[in-house]
């Protein structure tokens, strides 16, 4: 397989939310033991054995994270977002979503629907493609694994 730099099926965006950054040391019992410096590296592995790039972010500002969200229209060739405690509130995150016309996956580390109430909505979700919750750190692969066949060449468009 030839592969470029910015690997053959092209980048995709790894957004990450408020209080990501603590992840490791965070509630543990609940996000698991791997920093989010680990799941960048599980990811940019992940990424590569299938022809993937990716650019992986993390903010606590809501503002920044619609600004990386547009920032993707030219960069990038679909995104995978951990929104966090944005999932539950923002109409801006959702809304910059479905404005970019980008494949998108949801990702949650726990299962926000075993979860506190107000946990149980995700503004995001009604944007996304594919919503993966309690996987762990395996959910970030796994949306890399549905990515790689939807911009894959051989992919039927929907
Ligand atoms: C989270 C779930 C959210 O409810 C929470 O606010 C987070 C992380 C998760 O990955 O499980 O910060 O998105």
């Amino acid at each position: 397989m030839s592969s470029t730099p910015e690997g053959p099926l092209g980048t995709v965006l790894v957004l990450n939310g408020p209080n990501l950054n603590l992840l490791g040391t965070r509630e543990p019992g609940i996000y698991g033991t791997l920093t989010l410096a680990d799941i960048e590296q599980l990811c940019t592995g992940a990424a590569e054995q299938r022809g993937l790039r990716v650019h992986f972010i993390q903010s606590n500002h809501e503002g920044s994270l619609v600004d990386a969200i547009h920032d993707a229209r030219e960069a990038a060739a679909g995104i995978i977002i951990n929104p966090a405690a944005y999932s539950h509130t923002s109409v801006a995150i959702r809304d910059a979503l479905s404005g970019v016309e980008l494949p998108v996956v949801e990702v949650h580390l726990s299962n926000i629907h075993r979860r506190e109430e107000f946990r149980h909505h995700s503004y995001v979700s009604a944007v996304a493609d594919v919503v993966i919750a309690g996987a762990g750190a395996q959910g970030y692969e796994m949306g890399l694994d549905w990515m790689a066949n939807r911009l894959s060449p051989a992919a039927t468009a929907d």
